[in-house]
């Protein structure tokens, strides 16, 4: 039977990637003969290798069709020989290589990595490789290029050999070989080595010999629901991918998360009504009775159900250029679901030299760390060792909806799942009664010296007056107590904007007003502090004034220090502040004074 292997070539720029690709096709005889008329006089206008063919060009080729289609993260190369198809996954270099490489190997059976035999080993193999394993392409292969540039040296490849064998080991993939070859002349691409020291197999033996991902019929059946179908009022049908398993009419569902039971009515490929359809197939289905069911569910067997979690331990790649800070809120999609998401701890990262865990605080752009996931909502899932498709994740930002993480689900943290919310008798009402006021957080948003504890001090001072139960958490001395042990980083300081945020959140429920002053220069915990509360409970009020102004006033000494370089990241001087961009109101200590200041805030809350 035909099977299809899909596998993903990884490489140094100048490791000879495209060449080893275009010369196997070549050879395989697997090119257009109009790709072979282009490269022909290609190679004779920029090739670089005199009158030979220059086979870097024919992926040039495919750079050139993803120059054109902006979007497209990874090309697809296809070819086939013996009983075999094969998808290369070629993902384009230079500074989005990361990015593109964490795509293809999510879909990857096999990896041919490359190294140049001059070279050997480097940290951008370690970093490769890396992926890989985060996405647990299981078979992986060192292809040692240039040899003929090194005499076909077999100690040089021993050499090799060892140090790739032992990143294989220690990332724990099933098999790793070493293949010695000469992309440009083809030696060992396709027929076997020249070297009389070499008895493994050539890269197209290699690729012929590894086992693809296999489905196993057996497993129980998964129905993603992608789409709700309602083309009129008495039809109902939930379109989705089958990602494992066998479905028959007749046969009961579980809904997953609502745990919602019911059985499958008729099952569509298209318009036609099949009985039953497998893994990999496209299909619609009804259900019987009324179910109310979503993009984003799963339909599972009642006796092996999926599971649904909101706390996760993962590993991810952070591809943006910020770094990931603990704390920060983004939306998680995995296959149709999307949740609120944020990263409650990073428990390590992976050294990109050696492949070891080290103890971190953020991670930065083109880092793996293992970390800790928490959702708004519990969403269906299982281990990425199980299902690529329900254990692969992505983060987004939700204001540029760009991607900022890939991910892989390891298994879910039970802390959730055994808190629930304690009913009190109690309630939030019953003490607004009580007190006689409606509780709301005013959050003070500004520069250092900007005049946010003044503000926050008489805007008390009055509400006190008016019989109101205040309290007044202060950057200051809330960083004496509850945040002793934090600094001024950018992930010390969304640490403490979360911990005030909920505090405020507590004391709000307990029907307190609440003032907050804190500098919160990041636009980003602002945001996740106003999630907290209803809507109309968060007051951003931004207090305004120029930073020179600011440091003019310095009531406390410290813009003189952060100038004179004693004061590291210091707001205005050493680290940024982002001006809240829609702010219930914002006060201009320059040209408003005092009373004008409280008497505007005033009036937003009545
Ligand atoms: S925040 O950025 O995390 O919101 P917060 O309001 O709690 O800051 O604390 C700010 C106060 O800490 C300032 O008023 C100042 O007195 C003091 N401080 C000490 N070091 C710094 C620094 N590097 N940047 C800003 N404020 C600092």
């Amino acid at each position: 039977m035909r099977d299809t292997l899909r596998f993903i070539t990884c490489g140094s720029v100048d490791d000879g990637k495209s060449t080893l690709i275009g010369r196997l096709l070549y050879d395989l005889g697997q090119l257009r003969i109009d790709e072979v008329e282009t490269l022909t006089t290609d190679s004779r206008r920029f090739g670089t290798r005199q009158d030979d063919l220059d086979f870097a060009l024919v992926l040039d080729g495919l750079e050139h069709e993803r120059a054109a289609r902006i979007t497209v993260d990874v090309a697809y190369r296809f070819f086939s020989t013996g009983d075999r198809d094969y998808i290369v996954l070629d993902s384009p270099g230079h500074e989005q290589y990361t990015r593109n490489m964490a795509v293809a190997a999510s879909g990857a059976d096999a990896a041919i990595v490359l190294v140049d035999a001059r070279r050997g080993v480097v940290e951008q193999t370690m970093r490769h490789m890396s992926i890989l394993a985060m996405f647990r392409v299981s078979h992986v292969a060192l292809v040692v290029n240039k040899m003929d540039l090194v005499g076909w040296d077999h100690e040089t490849f021993k050499r090799i050999e060892s140090a790739f064998v032992n990143i294989a080991s220690q990332l724990g993939f099933r098999s790793a070989t070493s293949i010695p070859t000469c992309a440009t002349t083809g030696e060992n691409l396709v027929d076997s080595v020249v070297a009389s020291w070499y008895a493994g197999p050539s890269v197209l033996t290699w690729l012929a010999e590894v086992s693809p991902g296999m489905v196993d019929p057996a497993a129980p059946f998964q129905l993603p629901v992608q789409l709700v179908l309602r083309p009129t009022s008495d039809f109902r049908g939930y379109c989705g991918r089958i990602a494992q398993g066998t479905l028959r009419n007749g046969d009961p569902v579980v809904v997953i998360p609502s745990g919602k039971a019911s059985t499958i009515e008729e099952i569509y490929i298209g318009d036609a009504a099949t009985g039953q359809a497998t893994a990999g197939d496209s299909v619609c289905v009804t259900l019987a009775g009324d179910l109310d069911v979503g993009r984003g569910n799963v339909l599972s067997p009642p006796d092996e159900p999926l599971s649904y979690a909101a706390q996760f331990r993962a590993q991810l790649i952070w591809l943006a250029e910020k770094p990931l800070i603990p704390g920060r809120e983004y939306l998680l999609k995995l296959n149709y679901a999307s949740s609120r998401a944020s990263v409650t701890a990073i428990r390590s990262r992976r050294d990109p030299a050696t492949g070891s865990a080290l103890a971190a605080r953020q991670l930065d752009a083109n880092e793996i760390g293992d970390v800790h996931i928490s959702l708004a909502e519990p969403i269906p899932y299982a281990a990425y060792s199980e299902s690529k498709q329900l254990g692969g994740f992505i983060l987004i930002d939700r204001e540029t909806t760009a991607t900022i993480a890939a991910g892989v689900i390891q298994h879910e943290l039970r802390r959730g799942a055994n808190l629930t919310w304690h009913l009190v008798n109690v309630d939030r009402q019953a003490r607004e009664q009580l007190l006689g006021q409606r509780p709301c957080c005013i959050w003070l948003t500004g520069l250092s010296g900007s005049g946010k504890s003044t503000i926050a001090n008489a805007l008390e001072s009055h509400l006190h007056a008016q019989g109101r139960l205040t309290y007044l958490l202060d950057g200051d001395n809330v960083r004496h107590g509850l945040n002793a042990d934090l600094g001024f980083d950018e992930a010390d300081r969304a640490e403490n904007i979360r911990r005030v945020a909920e505090v405020a959140r507590l004391m709000v429920d307990a029907g307190i007003i609440v003032i907050v002053a804190l500098i919160s220069p990041f636009a980003a915990d602002r945001q996740r502090a106003r999630t907290l509360f209803d809507r109309g409970e968060f007051i951003e009020v931004h207090v305004d004034a120029p930073v020179d102004v600011c440091a003019g006033r310095d009531p406390k000494g410290l813009y003189a220090k952060a100038r004179a370089g004693q004061i590291p990241n210091f707001t205005g001087v050493s680290s940024p502040y982002e001006p809240p961009l829609l702010p219930e109101i914002r006060v201009d200590t320059t040209s408003q004074d005092l009373a004008e200041c409280v008497s505007l805030i005033l009036a937003l809350m009545s």
